[in-house]
């Protein structure tokens, strides 16, 4: 009797702790964590703390310089080139590159633009040209030579293009490694229909120039996710890109809609992100950066959301943030049903020089909302407006003392103010380019 009652408490603590393993696993998506997933998220996380920065507020203020610098340019470009076919880029990321007609020539020089606290992002820099030739994704775990999971398997650094426009409905979740670009340039790539892009335990990942939508859940199984590694997937959730545990990721000039889930869903300890010049529509649940009130891991979660047209169709979440410290900078929000930025667990949030235009409807004319916490709560919260512009009677609730812009090399770099914002974000989106000519 003693013996078997020890040894029924010996099958519940098995359990038990096994379930402790097993809990957080189902929600990485991951239904089995073994060794190589375990390094994996280990060295994921010790790269994620390198790229944190103690004080945010230098690469605010840095990027404040370059949005000046850049508009300075463009305005006396565009005096200049008003007759000629000039290009037309406003922003310091598109400056960067946009407008040089040897683009298909020189796609690395992407790798140099990223602004913001996703900067380090070079992603498949100095790597082979990949040419994605076929749309099809038929072999989970042995994708075909010339398919995009072929690609965004290999090993080390690789620049991935597209040989011709087409449309990639993924049978299952893509998992991108680490030090890849995705570089949708001069070809229209849509991922639609099928499962979404997962960036997971990775770093160094750029995203440029695609289109996803109408993204949905799947059963998961076995997945390829590295060179030398097939793992066993739960089902997804129906995010167009979910960034998990990741560090370092840039994505641009993407435009989302419609999708199952979020269209941009950040979580788990991921930091050093940059969200520039997308465009968004249809969407009930934009994005969310940090998923848990009890995952104070999120801490460390730093991310610029800059540049990007919140268009038709949106309901809320745009974004919903938990921990971290989030930059909203000159983004062009004209449509949101519910609310625009919102969050929990008291996130920094410093919103400057954005549009904000409030739909028609008398109860959402509320830019921010607060869950789970009572105002002598939030009251806490850092969260800024600096130089936004408010329409049709949008309104911003500030909360909590104001973030310390003081700079250690002397000066703080205004926001242009969110009358400028059009201009800023006129070509968010996937762009199309063609060779020879500036996109
Ligand atoms: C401004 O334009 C000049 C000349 O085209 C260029 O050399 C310089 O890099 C530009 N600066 C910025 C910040 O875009
Ligand atoms: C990614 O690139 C960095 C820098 O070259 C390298 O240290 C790292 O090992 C690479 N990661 C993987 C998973 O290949």
């Amino acid at each position: 009797m003693g013996i078997m009652v020890g040894s029924v408490i010996k099958v519940v603590f098995t359990l038990l702790a096994s379930f402790a393993m097993i809990i957080p696993c189902l929600e990485a998506g991951i239904a089995e964590f073994d060794d190589f997933l375990r390094k994996q998220a280990h060295e994921a996380h010790e790269i994620a703390l390198e790229a944190y920065v103690p004080s945010p507020e230098e690469i605010t203020n840095e990027l404040n310089l370059h949005v000046h610098l850049a508009f300075e340019n463009s305005t006396r470009r565009e005096l200049r080139q008003r007759r000629g076919q000039g290009c037309d880029a406003t922003n310091p990321i598109d400056t960067c590159w946009r407008c040089r007609s040897d683009w298909a020539q020189d796609r690395f020089r992407l790798a140099k633009c990223s602004k913001g606290f996703g900067r380090r992002a070079v992603g498949g820099l100095g790597g082979p040209i990949y040419v994605v030739t076929d749309s099809s994704d038929n072999d989970m775990v042995n994708p075909k030579p010339g398919t995009i999971r072929h690609a965004v398997t290999q090993q080390g650094p690789l620049w991935i293009t597209f040989a011709h426009s087409m449309i990639i409905t993924l049978q299952q979740e893509l998992l991108i490694s680490s030090n890849k670009t995705i570089d949708g340039r001069g070809a229209n790539v849509q991922f639609k229909g099928g499962a979404g892009l997962t960036i997971q335990f990775v770093s160094n990942v750029i995203i440029h120039g695609i289109r996803i939508k109408n993204i949905v859940p799947k059963e998961g199984g076995m997945i390829k996710d590295s060179y030398n590694h097939v793992g066993l997937r739960t089902r997804s959730d129906g995010d167009a890109i979910s960034i998990f545990g990741a560090s370092n990721i840039w994505i641009d000039h993407v435009s989302l809609s419609n999708c199952a889930d979020g269209l941009i869903d950040i979580i788990e300890g991921s930091t050093g992100i940059t969200i520039s010049n997308c465009h968004m529509t249809k969407h009930n649940d934009v994005m969310l950066f940090g998923a848990s009130d009890s995952y104070s891991g999120d801490k460390i979660m730093q991310i610029t959301v800059a540049f990007n047209h919140f268009g038709q169709g949106l309901i809320q979440r745009m974004p919903r943030c938990r921990w971290g410290f989030v930059h909203v900078l000159n983004n062009d929000y004209t449509h949101w049903m519910m609310y625009a930025i919102g969050g929990s667990s008291g996130p920094t949030i410093l919103s400057q020089g954005n549009r904000f235009i409030a739909p028609n409807n008398d109860v959402a004319k509320e830019i921010t909302h607060r869950d789970y916490a009572t105002p002598d709560v939030w009251k806490n919260w850092q969260w800024q407006s600096d130089m936004d512009l408010f329409m049709n009677g949008a309104k911003f609730t500030t909360s909590g003392s104001p973030i310390r812009l003081a700079y250690n090399k002397g000066f703080i770099m205004k926001p242009r103010d969110g009358t400028h914002v059009s201009r800023l974000t006129r070509h968010s989106g996937a762009l199309d380019c063609f060779v020879g000519r500036p996109c």
